[in-house]
């Protein structure tokens, strides 16, 4: 049987002066994991959010993490936040994961507003994690809350995963998922993470696949303090010189890797897969306007959206130890490390990509010719995920998009990463549907992240309409 939300939907709009209100809040902790300084505002974070979910009858535990080397300090790692809400025998029960820390965010990095303080203008709610991943995680507090001023009973039991270092690599996560298989996970019949975006603006959709990520760094060294350029130069094997031209060789101008063999290991496309991009509604203009680039390398709407789903990419990142300071600095720098990343696809394995990268870097050093010391190393990898897009749980997260948004959203894979999406998959052995709130251009990880006040709204109707749907699932 159907509830008839209207109401409720009605309820939701009338309410947005609460919605926003808790979002000021939430966006006013500085969450910042990967700032050992903020690293209180980030456990003060989970400990709201704890509140926040015992406020609707959720029973909560705090999973203590121990602790994490970050900088040269020992600092406490974030408890994660478990919470059960529900425990009849008789319903299904789905597990909800969302992150609470953000990345890090300052005016001067050239935000219009504040980063910590929300800001509404033209609809839009400005500030950091409005979008990644505060907004959609109170999303879920909301519905439940308006489902409950309603008595309409949920038809499944929820529980909460809710952590802290996400953007740090969700440190500790996947060991604690491990130990809570028997405990926590058991009885978990669905997943959903929201934690991923519209590929528009305008039309919704659900998330079938992500890529994963292997990180590198290049180091190069062989001085033994920075130098002055005018004294030294001419006379220096320079690191950075060795590095800027080491790091040249990995792409070509169009973005294609020069890795040998790394194209060889992607899955290969069939004409079926292609065929389902022909209906995506995405407007390749609309894309390359919002990144304000005039050019992009390729502008054919599907070769386009291939490359950011299922192809691997390279990503420069910086070089730690290079001056970076606005003005003149007549410097040598003695140790650079530059970083990059790659985005792996099925069926590329990390320890194959290490392993092909850190040679390939080996050879182009080795043709270099300098005598500076050169160490190329991995860093953290996560494999990718891809999975059916037709099973009872999409079928639900479908059914909610058209009740709230009334077409049928399309099934998008995404560029971007969220490892811990294949440990639930993995530990409970249940579908994990992503359930995107946040439009493309949110902005997220950049200066002016926001969250359309609309999408926001809409959000908490449609995870309602979800957890609702999921009764006949
Ligand atoms: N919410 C993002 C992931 C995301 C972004 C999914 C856009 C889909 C669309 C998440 O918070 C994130 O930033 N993930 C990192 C993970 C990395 C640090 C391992 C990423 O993708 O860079
Ligand atoms: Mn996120
Ligand atoms: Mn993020």
């Amino acid at each position: 049987m159907t509830v008839d939300l209207t109401n409720v939907f009605q309820q939701i709009d009338g309410d947005y002066e609460n919605l926003k209100e808790l979002l000021r809040e939430a966006v006013a902790i500085q969450s910042v994991s990967g700032d050992p300084s903020k690293r209180d505002e980030t456990i003060r974070m989970v400990h709201w959010m704890k509140e926040k979910l015992e406020a609707i009858g959720t029973a909560c535990e705090l999973a203590d993490l121990g602790t994490q080397e970050l900088e040269g300090k020992t600092v406490k790692l974030p408890p994660v936040l478990l919470g059960t809400l529900g425990t009849d025998k008789n319903k299904k029960t789905l597990l909800v994961y969302g992150h609470l820390d953000v990345q890090p965010a300052a005016k001067s990095d050239g935000w219009d507003t504040e980063p910590f303080e929300l800001v509404e203008k033209d609809g839009k709610l400005f500030g950091r994690g409005s979008s990644d991943d505060k907004g959609p995680v109170l999303c879920w507090l909301h519905a439940i809350r308006a489902a409950q001023k309603n008595n309409i009973e949920l038809p499944v039991n929820v529980k909460f995963c809710f952590e802290g270092m996400e953007e740090s690599g969700s440190v500790g996560l996947p060991e604690l998922l491990e130990r809570e298989k028997d405990r926590f996970l058991s009885g978990v019949d669905f997943v959903c993470i929201s934690d991923s975006y519209w590929l528009g603006t305008k039309k919704p959709c659900l998330t079938y696949g992500l890529r994963g990520i292997c990180s590198f760094f290049v180091e190069v060294t062989g001085i033994k303090q920075d130098l002055h350029s005018g004294v030294f130069g001419g006379v220096i094997h320079e690191p950075l010189q060795d590095l800027m031209w080491v790091m040249a060789q990995l792409t070509t101008v169009d973005n294609r890797i020069k890795i040998p063999g790394l194209y060889d290991q992607v899955a290969p496309l069939s004409a079926a897969e292609e065929k389902t991009y022909d209906d995506i509604e995405f407007d390749v203009a609309e894309f390359r306007d919002s990144v304000g680039a005039a050019h992009l390398p390729t502008e054919d709407k599907k070769t386009l959206l291939l490359r950011r789903w299922r192809e691997p990419s390279l990503a420069f990142h910086g070089i730690e130890g290079a001056f970076y300071g606005p003005g003149e600095k007549t410097v040598i720098p003695s140790k650079v490390i530059g970083k990059f990343s790659i985005r792996i696809v099925p069926d590329m394995e990390p320890e194959e990509v290490n392993r092909r990268t850190v040679e390939y870097l080996n050879k182009v050093w080795a043709e270099r010719g300098s005598p500076n010391i050169f160490k190329p190393r991995p860093g953290h990898s996560a494999k990718p995920w891809v999975v059916d897009v037709n099973d009872s749980n999409f079928l639900a997260g479908a059914r909610a998009m058209k009740r709230v948004h009334g077409v049928e959203p399309d099934r998008i894979r995404e560029g971007c990463s969220i490892p811990i999406t294949l440990t639930f998959q993995e530990l409970t052995g249940k579908s994990v549907l992503l359930l995107p709130l946040g439009a493309a251009d949110d902005m997220a990880h950049s200066q002016n992240e926001k969250n359309n006040k609309w999408n926001y709204v809409e959000g908490v109707k449609t995870l309602l309409a979800y957890i609702m749907e999921l009764g006949s699932a």
